[in-house]
């Protein structure tokens, strides 16, 4: 059967590349353009790769205008509904469902790398007593190289498997000891008779003084919310992991620039910054007002939480979240109600406002993240540490499946120059 294509033409020269289309599982076809510079001598310009497939995948698929989300084939619904987090890791890093025998054998694999080595605690200390938690996370990370150098042979597929047990298994520990220092409160053991969440509740909430509670309700809530943020195909920080995993620097390097990256505003730390816009709204009556402000660019806001790069009908996680959020707080915490009424308020004006409906913006998974983790009594500026707790194995397996390719070639983009032409150097005094 011969190949489907697109045939382009330069128009100045007459000349003809012609550029096979490939089909993936799902999602649109994808135009093959790389003999566009050898053949017509071109580049194409995609800021922001709106439109650049930058790899074949097979981990996670998103339908943005359907509302769509899987995991390796399975839909997040039915993964939030009857997973745990940790089936959900072994699935993005394997492909496949675990049987109960590899379940248990991967679950004694992460047990096995819980604990961070006592030299990494100490890092602790270097850090100002007010560091946001995320640049902890992004230090700490960035060192586990210099103290676990028995699997930094990327080349080896062993070493690769280590190295990302090794960062799913740590990142609750580091996680939660960033809490604790900036609480001032001793660094909790982790405890591996818990599960992955009730772990990382206990690193972060259990005191040596009393024994710590779990509560079941809030349990499944940080699960749910860790399944949803495990992994979503090629966003920025995803994208940053594989960039920096072109030039065969170790995943731990990698992860760090993903944590770097995953921080800002308008990727994981839109949760933080829902919960800060939330509180400066402070009561449905200034809605409106915030809306406006919202709308005019002069005004530099953003409604936060709302709006995607991919999703224009809904994201598939915020409906699964939002159901949660409102059994969250009708079991858990009344006094977090009265910030929830004005999100509920805020969705309820901005989905009939002709702007955000003209522009098909619709709630995130993080206009909801926030107020389930302020439930849970997360303070706010570990709410983004909590997501890359839960994308470290989205960015693992990104990474294994990189680097498993026949064939792996350093990631350099090109530009479109419109600096100066060339010129001569000017001495100072004639200038
Ligand atoms: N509030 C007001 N206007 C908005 C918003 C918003 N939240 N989002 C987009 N717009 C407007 C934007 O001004 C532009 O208007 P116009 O066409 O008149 O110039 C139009 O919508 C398209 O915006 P864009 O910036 O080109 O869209 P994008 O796909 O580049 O950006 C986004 C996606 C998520 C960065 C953006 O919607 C945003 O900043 N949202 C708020 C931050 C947020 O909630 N981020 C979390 C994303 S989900 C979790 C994650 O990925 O980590």
């Amino acid at each position: 059967m011969s190949q489907e294509t697109v045939t382009m033409t330069d128009n100045r020269t007459g000349k003809t590349i012609v550029c096979p289309i490939l089909t993936g599982t799902h999602g649109p076809p994808v135009v093959d353009c790389h003999g566009l510079y050898s053949e017509l001598g071109m580049f194409t310009f995609d800021p922001a790769y709106v439109t650049t497939a930058s790899c074949e995948s097979t981990i996670t698929f998103v339908d943005g205008e359907n509302g769509i989300l899987l995991y390796r084939g399975y839909p997040i619904d039915q993964l939030a509904e009857k997973s745990s987090y940790l089936e959900v890791c072994y699935l993005l890093l394997y492909g496949e469902l675990p049987t109960t025998e590899q379940m248990d054998h991967f679950t004694a694999n992460i047990h096995q790398h819980t604990l961070l080595n006592e030299g990494l605690q100490r890092f602790y200390n270097g850090f100002r007593h007010s560091a946001h938690p995320m640049s902890m996370l992004v230090g700490v990370v960035g060192a586990l190289s210099s103290y676990y150098y028995d699997a930094m042979d990327i080349q080896n597929p062993e070493h690769r498997n280590r190295s990302a047990l090794r960062l799913i298994a740590k990142l609750p520990t580091i996680a939660a000891n960033s809490y604790n220092y900036l609480m001032g409160h001793p660094y909790v053991y982790p405890r591996n008779d818990l599960g992955y969440v009730e772990n990382l509740m206990q690193m972060m909430f259990a005191v040596p003084t009393q024994p710590y509670e779990f509560n079941e309700t809030a349990i499944k809530a940080l699960e749910v919310v860790l399944i949803l943020h495990a992994d979503h195909e090629q966003n920025a920080s995803t994208s940053t992991i594989r960039l920096a995993g072109s030039s065969q620097a170790h995943p731990f390097s990698c992860v760090a620039g993903g944590i770097a990256t995953l921080w800002g505003p308008a990727h994981g730390g839109a949760n933080e910054a829902v919960i800060r816009m939330l509180q400066q709204i402070e009561h449905p009556k200034n809605i409106p007002d915030y809306i406006a402000r919202f709308k005019d660019k002069k005004s530099n806001l953003r409604l936060m939480g709302f709006g995607h790069r991919v999703y224009k009908n809904y994201d598939p996680r915020a409906k699964i979240i939002r159901e949660i959020c409102h059994q969250l707080l009708k079991e858990l915490d009344a006094q977090q109600q009265p910030l929830f009424e004005i999100a509920m308020e805020l969705e309820r004006i901005a989905l009939s406002d002709e702007y955000f409906i003209e522009r098909k913006l619709y709630p995130n998974v993080d206009f909801y993240s926030g107020i389930i983790l302020r439930t849970l009594g997360i303070p706010l500026n570990m709410f983004t540490v909590i997501f890359a707790v839960a994308r470290t194995v989205g960015w693992v397996s990104q990474w294994m499946e990189m680097m498993n390719e026949p064939q792996l070639r350093i990631a350099r983009p090109r530009q479109l120059y419109t600096g100066a032409a060339e010129r001569d150097y000017v001495p100072m005094a004639e200038r």
